[in-house]
């Protein structure tokens, strides 16, 4: 059962949040952190630049958790471009240890062994962040993924492509694959930290947090780890 808490605003969740990312670092200067896109994770990262001030953080790894396939790693939509902007530039990390799955990769067949090979090298990630889909997907990991997966190349539903066409010019720029940790890959994270805020999110927390395991719903996945939190906003909340 994960453990869950409601703030009253996202700023107050990226505050938590970013606290523990820098004790996480303190205390561990090797720390690995799991690294999320979309507008969820952003109050963390906002957070964290004057709480990392007067900490070492030139050994910090971090391991992004998804990358689109077929879009130039160069497009400001790119999660590496969103990494780099988002986490790397603000927090002075060193960009040769912050890796993003590589979408852009011509053997693209094994850089998901290569991914889950690298996050193995770097002993584990220590907190991984994430955020949630409408359709209860993490990472990238769509409606019937097994919970067993490995990073590998999946094939975006038509909501999450809807969802993201903010991003882009329309619907159509929006790629159509992506490489995505698996729901395997997040589970061995040493610590979970899902957060959600609005009420377009709270029928998929609910379902994560309270419904069946279900790979329908690839976040409740999150209830076999021993050491989940999600944070939530009264609306994220108000289906529980
Ligand atoms: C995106 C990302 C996920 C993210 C989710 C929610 O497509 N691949 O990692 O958690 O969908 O996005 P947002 O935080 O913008 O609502």
């Amino acid at each position: 059962m994960a453990e869950i808490v409601i703030v009253p605003d996202p700023a107050t969740a990226g505050a938590l949040v970013a606290d523990e990312i820098a004790r996480l670092i303190r205390g561990n200067p090797d720390a690995v952190l799991g690294l999320a896109t979309g507008s969820t994770p952003v109050p963390v990262y906002e957070a964290l630049p004057v709480r990392l001030a007067d900490v070492d953080v030139s050994r910090v790894r971090g391991f992004a958790l998804d990358e689109y396939v077929g879009l130039d790693p160069a497009h400001p939509e790119s999660y590496r471009s969103v990494i780099t902007r988002e986490v790397v530039e603000p927090l002075g990390l060193d960009p040769a240890r912050i890796a993003v799955p590589n979408g852009a990769a011509t053997g693209i067949e094994h850089a998901g062994e290569d991914y889950e090979a690298a996050i193995e090298a770097a002993g584990g990630i220590d907190l991984q962040l994430l955020g949630i889909g409408t359709d209860g997907h993490i990472g990238f990991n769509e409606p019937g993924s097994s919970f067993a997966s490995r990073t590998r190349v999946k094939t975006l539903t038509a909501q999450t492509r809807q969802d993201n066409a903010r991003f882009f010019d329309g619907i159509q720029d929006v790629p159509r694959h992506c490489i995505t940790q698996g729901l395997g890959t997040i589970l061995r994270a040493r610590h979970l930290v899902l957060l959600a805020f609005g009420a377009g999110k709270a029928a998929a927390v609910a379902a994560a947090v309270e419904g069946p395991l279900s790979a329908f719903v690839p976040a409740s996945a999150i209830q076999l780890h021993p050491h989940a939190t999600v944070i939530l906003d009264e609306a994220a909340a108000s289906d529980l």
